[in-house]
């Protein structure tokens, strides 16, 4: 949670590094350390009555100390909704699905996963803060809802795909507000080819086909080179055979851009549409990259890929194959190309929202009157042996109230100097999608938030 936020969606729709897990250390995280005894009790309290275990989908899990899913959490399993026929992010997919028909379509795979498919496995280090309790959702430390589709990327490699595309909700503790959810899609892609003169010839053939297309286009693209010392080649690699795979993962991905947002952002030549290709860095991928398209006068990061690492091909048992592959996000292309304002609407079942929508069209949302907000303040003395993570205080929020919590903001923060104490406020407006909220309701659920805070996070409240 920043301290002071930019309430714009099209500003800042996901963190760039919370969205794509690049490298950022934050030396304060907490690894995998135990969740603070409070919070434990309000964990395995809340999900199974002070039980020692947490159910989903019919299969009990023994909870320990990082245990961290909640109820409002683990009912979001369920829902799925890249595969509700109509819903926005199911068109979507099926949108990118068409734009690669001989691709592998796969949706269906189970959000658990364990810790060592989603990090380890894409030679995440150790100490990445993507593995923080703070971050990610542990049902115990052997098992955690995935934070990203690339941990299926060694399994399908493994049952043999080389053109996949795969679908699926995603779980990060995060912030609140109109474009941070805790729960997203993204779709994942590869593309192998045999590491050999024929699986080169393949690609480079491909690349002619895809650089046809593009120059009959109105598009404008800024590149950055394929291979740099920033950005470099792997080890195993021949850097002209790198070459033809970063150069097939750009084509294919221009391809995919002017597909998606040609239409919105203008293909014509008196407004073409801008592609700008950034240098980056993700644990899996080198060279690595991410792409960021110029939309209604602002520059969006729409995904992330690279070259994936051989290390990764050699676990999955396909040694002899080489290739790119990338993750993008979901809610924020549908986001730009629906229009739609916040982030919540995705989840909601009112028809106001759902009937707007048909399987295969993107049409522009119309949205229907807002209803007013209100907010509340909180101001508490942290407990004195561990201050308390924002995303703890959110998770408390959101089990409480649901999506009627619009956005939460920390409004001061300041440490007694005398005892050391930490001080927070922090503000949250409530705002139903589909109704009025009264006053009373408001404060029963924010004395509800109080009380909860005081009894299982162990705050004092001032
Ligand atoms: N998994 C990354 C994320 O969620 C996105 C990503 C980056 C996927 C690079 C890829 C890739 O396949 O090659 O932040």
């Amino acid at each position: 949670m920043k301290f002071v936020r930019v309430s714009s969606v099209f500003e800042s729709p996901f963190h760039l590094p919370c969205m794509l897990q690049t490298a950022r250390i934050l030396p304060s995280r907490l690894f995998l350390t135990p969740c603070a005894p409070s919070t434990r009790r309000w964990i395995s309290g809340l999900s199974s009555g002070l039980s020692n275990h947490v159910e989903i989908s019919g299969v009990r899990y023994p909870t320990d100390a990082i245990t961290n899913v909640t109820p409002a959490i683990l009912g979001k399993l369920p829902l799925r909704l890249h595969t509700q026929p109509g819903h926005p992010l199911s068109t979507l997919r099926s949108l990118i699905e068409a734009h690669y028909p001989d691709y592998a379509h796969l949706s269906s795979l189970s959000p658990l996963v364990t810790p060592y498919k989603n990090f380890d496995e894409l030679s995440f280090p150790k100490d990445h803060p993507g593995r923080a309790v703070t971050d990610s959702y542990y049902v115990n430390k052997d098992m955690m809802l995935r934070t990203h589709t690339s941990a299926h990327e060694v399994e399908v490699f493994r049952a043999g795909e080389t053109k996949w595309l795969l679908t699926a909700d995603v779980y990060r503790r995060d912030e609140i507000d109109g474009s941070h959810y805790p729960v997203f899609h993204q779709m994942e892609g590869a593309r192998l080819f045999s590491a050999d003169a024929a699986g080169m010839r393949e690609c480079e053939e491909d690349n002619a086909r895809l650089r046809q297309q593009l120059a009959r286009s109105d598009i404008v693209i800024e590149d950055v080179p394929h291979i740099s010392p920033t950005n470099p080649v792997q080890p195993s690699h021949d850097p002209r055979h790198a070459e033809l795979v970063a150069k097939n993962l750009k084509l294919s991905l221009n391809t995919l851009m002017l597909k998606l947002f040609g239409g919105v952002a203008g293909s014509s030549s008196e407004n073409p549409l801008r592609v700008r290709w950034i240098e980056a860095y993700f644990p899996f991928t080198s060279p690595s990259f991410e792409v960021e398209v110029f939309f209604q006068g602002k520059w969006l990061e729409i995904l992330g890929t690279g070259v994936v690492r051989q290390a990764t091909l050699d676990t999955a048992g396909v040694a002899n194959k080489m290739g790119w592959a990338f993750g993008l996000g979901l809610e924020r292309i549908a986001m730009i190309l629906y229009s739609i304002p916040d982030i919540r609407l995705f989840w909601s079942t009112d028809p106001r929202f759902l009937s707007q929508f048909e399987e295969g069209k993107i049409t522009t949302f119309r949205p229907y009157s807002k209803y007013p907000s209100c907010f509340k303040d909180v101001s508490f003395w942290s407990p004195k042996d561990q201050p308390l993570h924002e995303n703890d205080f959110c998770d408390l929020v959101r089990d409480v109230a649901g999506d009627i919590v619009e956005d939460v903001e920390k409004i001061d923060n300041f440490v007694h100097p005398k005892t050391g104490r930490t001080s927070m406020c922090f503000r949250i407006n409530y705002r139903s999608m589909d109704r009025s909220l009264s006053n009373e309701e408001v404060n029963a659920i924010q004395a509800q938030v109080v009380s909860r805070l005081r009894d299982q996070l162990g705050v004092e409240i001032r």
